[in-house]
């Protein structure tokens, strides 16, 4: 029997093999301090699972429309009224099972086979197996401190050629949690408009920026009249703290919504009801504050973290402004960043991600640390990690 060869080329999570040793050390009795996983370590407030579990007891279980829930949909148009000052239609909103579902959506109604899409390594994997996954072609490329580790008009006018459809940026990014330059978003949303290509941006990671503001890229499509060519990405998973919920959303030009209800009904038919029943109680003033408490304590997780890494010998060129992640170099310890993630993982019980499972440039020297655990947790990671690099 054959398979897929579209699933050849697509890598699995490396992290993925990791974490299933750190459980194996865990059930010998290992105390192992997880600095891998990307998703928050607190629980969904009680106000969204509360609501959640209110509509699971009222019956609420069949589906909603493939765009999602209308009452989601509206909120999520108000919450980009309130929280960024723009206006955008409830009928642009597209309720997805997560960012995941969002992205596919994206690329399945702006690609053809054969089309290039144009990504930075390192980047968040996913990007380039949901395009080749397509029959699409990935052209990645290299960023470093210089452009803040993301994509720049400069990159774009270097690498377009007459079979790009779209660019993906993400910004905070994972893995460095860097920001795109509003300017610089703006130049790059004008040249993929005039090339007729599509701009997609993940902004999975907004809510989580601990330096000032940022703003979505749905503003400069408002007031520059850059229209038709920006899809932004989001979901509930990081900012709202409910990963496993499986709810997310895009926000994409009037004229490829109806595209996306027909894939939409075709590959997931809808979003989780009660998820999205649940993210309703997502934007009320009391989930608010419970999640800008988590967001303080990531900030403060961050600026505990940094200086130590540095002081340890990583090094990090550009500061993370976003996110939970900070991207490190590790070439003072090692130029095999796979083996030294087992290293640490084997002898001091710290599980941190191979810069592999972002890309290929420098991949061998970098590794991601997630504060995705408490302080306590991480000091302990850093005391060993003194005792075992310095
Ligand atoms: C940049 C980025 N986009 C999208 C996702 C997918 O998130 P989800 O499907 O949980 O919303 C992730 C998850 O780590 C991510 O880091």
């Amino acid at each position: 029997m054959t398979t897929s060869s579209r699933i050849d080329d697509i890598q699995p999570f490396h992290v993925m093999a990791l974490l299933a040793r750190a459980k194996e050390l865990e059930a010998e009795g290992k105390d192992i301090i997880h600095m891998e996983i990307g998703e928050p370590d607190f629980p969904t407030p009680e106000p969204i699972v509360a609501a959640g579990i209110e509509a699971i007891s009222q019956g609420d279980v069949h589906y909603t429309p493939a765009l999602g829930l209308p009452a989601l949909r509206e909120a999520i148009a108000t919450f980009y009224k309130t929280r960024y000052a723009v206006n955008v239609a409830a009928n642009r909103v597209v309720i997805t099972p997560g960012a995941s579902g969002a992205l596919m959506l994206a690329l399945g109604v702006v690609m053809q086979e054969g089309d290039e899409v144009l990504l930075a390594d390192p980047g968040y994997p996913c990007n380039k197996n949901f395009v080749r996954f397509l029959s699409g072609k990935v052209r990645s490329i290299a960023v470093d401190a210089s452009s803040d580790y993301q994509l720049t008009l400069k990159h774009l006018k270097e690498n377009w050629s007459d079979k790009t459809t779209a660019v993906m940026v993400a910004s905070p990014s994972n893995p460095t949690g860097t920001l795109l330059a509003k300017n610089e978003l703006m130049q790059m949303a004008a040249f993929v408009k005039e090339q007729g290509g599509y701009l997609i941006v993940d902004e999975i990671y907004h809510g989580l920026v601990y330096d000032g503001e940022v703003d979505t890229a749905l503003k400069i499509e408002e007031h520059h009249a850059i229209d038709n060519n920006i899809i932004v990405i989001n979901s509930f998973s990081k900012y709202f703290n409910m990963t496993g919920w499986r709810v997310g959303w895009l926000v994409a030009p009037d004229s490829l919504i109806n595209n996306m209800d027909k894939l939409a009904q075709n590959i997931f038919l809808a979003a989780p009801t009660p998820a999205q029943q649940a993210a309703l109680a997502a934007f009320n003033p009391e989930t608010t504050s419970i999640l800008e408490s988590h967001k303080q304590e990531f900030k403060q997780r961050r600026d505990f973290l940094l200086p130590k890494l540095k002081e340890l010998g990583f090094k990090i060129e550009v500061e993370p402004q976003g996110a939970f992640y900070i991207y490190a170099s590790c070439e003072k310890f090692s130029k095999d960043s796979y083996q030294l993630a087992y290293d640490l993982l084997e002898n001091i019980g710290v599980a941190i991600t191979p810069g592999k499972d972002f890309g290929e440039n420098k991949a061998n020297t970098f590794v991601r640390f997630a504060y995705t655990t408490s302080i306590e947790r991480i000091e302990e990671g850093v005391k060993r990690l003194a005792a075992y690099l310095v």
